[in-house]
């Protein structure tokens, strides 16, 4: 087998490493039970686990789907015996509600080495359990699309 597999340098039309994570509800409860927030601030940094707070404390399918987006978009770096910090990937929720991702240190030059200039996530979570898809992006970004003003667009 090929030792890593990286985005073909023409961009890469087709290619993904696609990554998936799932986390159990009771593991993560358990170890907030035993050992409170602070075991979590060591995976999660100050404004992700805002993200996860309500008034009655830190959400738990909340925080279970950070974790699972973290390990999503690690799988989607393809290395081999290699353990990242967790918060060198950066999982925040965007105005809009989904969920964005932000690669710092080794995350982020284990990424440019693979040809990779930002991964997307999606996640999901029900009782039990919680679950993230990561697939990574190639290339520039694009531009967000502008819808033009009334003004613009009257005849
Ligand atoms: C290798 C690793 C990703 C497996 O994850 P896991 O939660 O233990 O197990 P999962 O059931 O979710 O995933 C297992 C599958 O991951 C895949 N996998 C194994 N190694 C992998 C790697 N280096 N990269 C991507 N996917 C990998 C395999 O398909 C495996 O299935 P298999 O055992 O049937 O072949 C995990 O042990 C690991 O090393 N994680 C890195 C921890 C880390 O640094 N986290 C920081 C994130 S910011």
């Amino acid at each position: 087998m090929p030792a890593r597999p990286t985005a073909p340098p023409a961009g890469g039309l087709g290619w993904a490493n696609l990554g998936m994570d799932i986390v159990s509800v009771t593991r993560v409860r358990r170890l907030l039970t035993e050992h409170g927030e602070e075991f979590f601030g060591r995976m999660l940094d100050a404004g992700e686990l805002d993200d996860c707070r309500t008034s009655a404390g830190l959400d738990l399918l909340g925080l279970c789907g950070r974790i699972a987006a973290k390990e999503a978009a690690f799988k989607t770096l393809r290395v081999r015996h290699v353990l990242l910090p967790w918060r060198d990937i950066v999982v925040r929720r965007a105005d809009g509600g989904w969920p964005v991702v932000r690669l710092r240190r080794r995350a982020a030059e284990y990424a440019a080495q693979a040809g990779i200039t930002e991964i997307t996530v999606s996640i999901s979570h029900d009782v039990d359990y919680a679950v993230a898809v990561a697939a990574p992006i190639l290339g520039d970004p694009v531009p967000p699309l502008t819808h033009p003003s009334p003004e613009q667009s009257a005849p």
